[in-house]
């Protein structure tokens, strides 16, 4: 009925893991063989992390963290929101490319992620909202309906007890609140060791913290490896005692991607697949719907085999023969649902790329869904770090995570548990890594 301490269970994964745990530490020569990473491409690329300071949020100094794998990846980090700022990779040429969707300056994520609690909509109202950019999302990814949910647990203190929390997406929660774990500062230390270098941002988020009960502990570790991957590791955990209250948790990273880099233009054309039989269709409030959980045969939503992002987003001719425009991709303007990956454990979820700079990535993951949002609500007011404006589709999210509104769901058949009990740590991990290579027309998940 609760988490208990996930780690993934394949020999590849728990290699990754045993790696990862020790790149949280500080004291690393030669803990860390080289062998821990299979299948490292460059075994003799030197991996570096630098910072520099990027300002200042209320009183508390702001770095931008600069990680490199040695093999052409540099990726950018910030400790506002543990926050992806920038990702950069080779393309096919060498070139480098910058695939995440970002803000040139520390006052323009600030502006956009702290407008629901400030009221002040940035930078005009009407506008794209907040875009969660590459941040880290918490407690509670996505939404929860009706802004409130009823704990049901065992050993614990509140079970029956129901929470308020902010309604900041209609009547709904979405993404933690007002006050999410993207809108903090969040405390930094770096390590490294042969094959990647790491960096651990960690928070704690009190009892009744946006209205969820249980003070957590987050710490997220991202690693960059001479193998070209980010790795994201969550460990959340329960500071109440054992049998004290519950929670619920969810987290994941809101990078957007654009892997003909983020000033290019409409992602229509790249190829994406899901290792999904099945998504959740949901109502006008955004909210997964009975039956729940629905086959992509014969839909626009079938991504089982790689297809251009576009090509059945705008096509009123379904493959299975019917026209007119899908309704669920009327409801969210584009695709903004959970997908329900096939399998379980730490395993591959999706592969997408452009066939043009031939940049590939590869995201793998422990956790049971994914949303696949197509960039809906960027409506071409804002300038991004390449100094040009994001509209519709100029990026796509691949948010690893649990079902939406898992909360109301809590010990139903085919809704993985959110339930965090006192004394209990949630481990997770989720990998973009990318390469470049021939077009992708078919693969094994
Ligand atoms: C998630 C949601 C979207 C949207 C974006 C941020 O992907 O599912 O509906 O809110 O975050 O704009």
């Amino acid at each position: 009925m609760s988490y208990q301490s996930r780690l993934p269970k394949s020999p590849l994964a728990a290699l990754a893991v045993v790696a990862l745990a020790a790149g949280t530490t500080t004291a690393l020569s030669g803990a860390v063989p080289a062998a821990a990473f299979p299948g490292i491409h460059h075994p003799h690329a030197h991996p570096t992390i630098t910072s520099q300071p990027w300002g200042d949020f209320e009183g508390q100094t702001v770095d931008l963290y600069t990680l490199t794998s040695g093999a052409g990846m540099k990726v950018t980090i910030t400790n506002f929101g543990a926050t992806v700022q920038s990702l950069w990779v080779p393309d096919r040429r060498g070139r480098s490319v910058d695939v995440a969707l970002g803000f040139p300056t520390l006052s323009d994520y600030v502006n956009d992620f702290l407008q629901q609690h400030t009221g002040v909509a940035w930078p005009l109202s009407g506008g794209s909202g907040d875009t969660y950019f590459g941040a880290t999302i918490g407690r509670y990814a996505n939404r929860i309906a009706d802004h409130s949910f009823t704990m049901v647990c065992s050993n614990c203190s509140n079970n029956g007890v129901t929470y308020t929390l902010p309604a900041n997406n209609g009547t709904n929660t979405l993404h933690g609140g007002d006050l999410g774990w993207n809108t903090k500062v969040w405390s930094a230390s770096t390590s490294q060791g042969p094959g990647y270098v790491a960096l651990a941002l960690s928070l704690t988020s009190p009892d009744g913290d946006e209205g969820f009960p249980a003070s957590v502990t987050a710490t997220v570790t991202y690693t960059v490896t001479t193998d070209n991957e980010l790795r994201i590791r969550y460990d959340i955990t329960n500071n109440e005692p054992v049998g004290g209250k519950a929670t619920v948790v969810n987290p994941t990273n809101h990078l957007y991607f654009n892997l003909a880099g983020e000033s290019s233009g409409p992602v229509f054309d790249q190829l994406l697949a899901i290792n999904a039989d099945r998504y959740s269709p949901i109502d006008t409030n955004f909210i997964p719907t009975a039956p729940y959980q629905l086959s992509v045969a014969g839909t626009p939503f079938d991504f089982r085999h790689p297809k251009p992002i576009g090509r059945d987003i705008t096509n009123v001719s379904s493959p299975d023969g019917t026209s007119g425009p899908f309704p669920q991709l009327v409801i969210a303007h584009g695709y903004d649902h959970n997908w329900v990956l096939n399998g379980s454990g730490y395993r591959l979820a999706a592969v997408a790329q452009d066939r043009g700079t031939g940049i590939t990535l590869w995201t793998y993951t422990d956790q049971p869904g994914v949303q696949f949002y197509s960039g809906n609500f960027l409506v071409g007011d804002l300038t991004g770090t390449g100094g040009h404006t994001y509209r519709q589709t100029s990026g796509f999210t691949l948010e690893t995570q649990h079902f939406p509104d898992s909360p109301h769901h809590i010990g139903e058949p085919g809704w993985p548990s959110v339930v965090l009990n006192g004394g209990q740590t949630l481990s997770s991990m989720t990998t973009y890594r990318f390469t470049t290579g021939g077009t992708i027309t078919h693969f094994g998940f």
